[in-house]
């Protein structure tokens, strides 16, 4: 899914993100918390989530809108347990989104990461984790011929939900 962010400044990026799941709590994602995203999360944790499906139907998007959370320590390190240990590695090696001088110092890290852990169950890094985003609002975009587009949008206020359309 695509993932926006804002800054302090009001700046705004996106990026693409795995979901992990859903439930009734929300929408679940998992980085480095000291990512750009991160940082982004940390001064504003409003975000807009957008899905695509062109082969559906005659294509098919989802946005979302909501506020994330941090999920907590325990759930974290459980999906982390559960990762390729390739990927456990990465997440000591790679500080996300800050420059890189050059791929030899990445694969460095990676090396002395994987050193570090010889032998042994790698632990989740304390920067790493997941978020949980609670929706204010889901809009179901549903394609049409010569943009007769269907929009059906639900907003929750103060718990309940409200079902609605737009114009295409
Ligand atoms: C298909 C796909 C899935 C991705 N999944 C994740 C993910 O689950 N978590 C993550 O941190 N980055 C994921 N990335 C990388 C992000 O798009 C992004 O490059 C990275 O998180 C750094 O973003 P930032 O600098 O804005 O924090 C994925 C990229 C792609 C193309």
């Amino acid at each position: 899914m695509t993932l926006a962010t804002s800054d302090a400044r009001g700046s705004v990026s996106a990026r693409i993100v795995l979901l992990k799941s859903v439930d009734t709590r929300g929408l679940r994602f998992f980085t480095n918390y000291e990512s750009a995203k991160g940082a982004q999360l940390a001064a504003h944790p409003q975000v807009a989530l957008c899905f695509h499906w062109k082969m559906l139907r005659e294509q098919v998007q989802v946005r979302i809108e909501g506020t994330t959370e941090k999920l907590s320590a325990e759930e974290s390190d459980d999906y982390f347990a559960s990762r390729p240990r390739g990927s456990q590695i990465g997440a000591w090696a790679s500080l996300q989104s800050q420059t890189l001088a050059d791929r030899e110092t990445f694969e460095a890290r990676i090396v002395e990461v994987e050193r570090r852990f010889a032998d042994q169950p790698v632990v989740r890094p304390p920067h790493w984790g997941g978020y949980v985003v609670q929706p204010d609002c889901i809009e179901f975009w549903y394609g049409a011929l010569h943009r007769l587009h269907e929009r059906v949008r639900y907003e929750c206020e103060s718990g309940e939900w409200r079902k609605g359309m737009l114009y295409p």
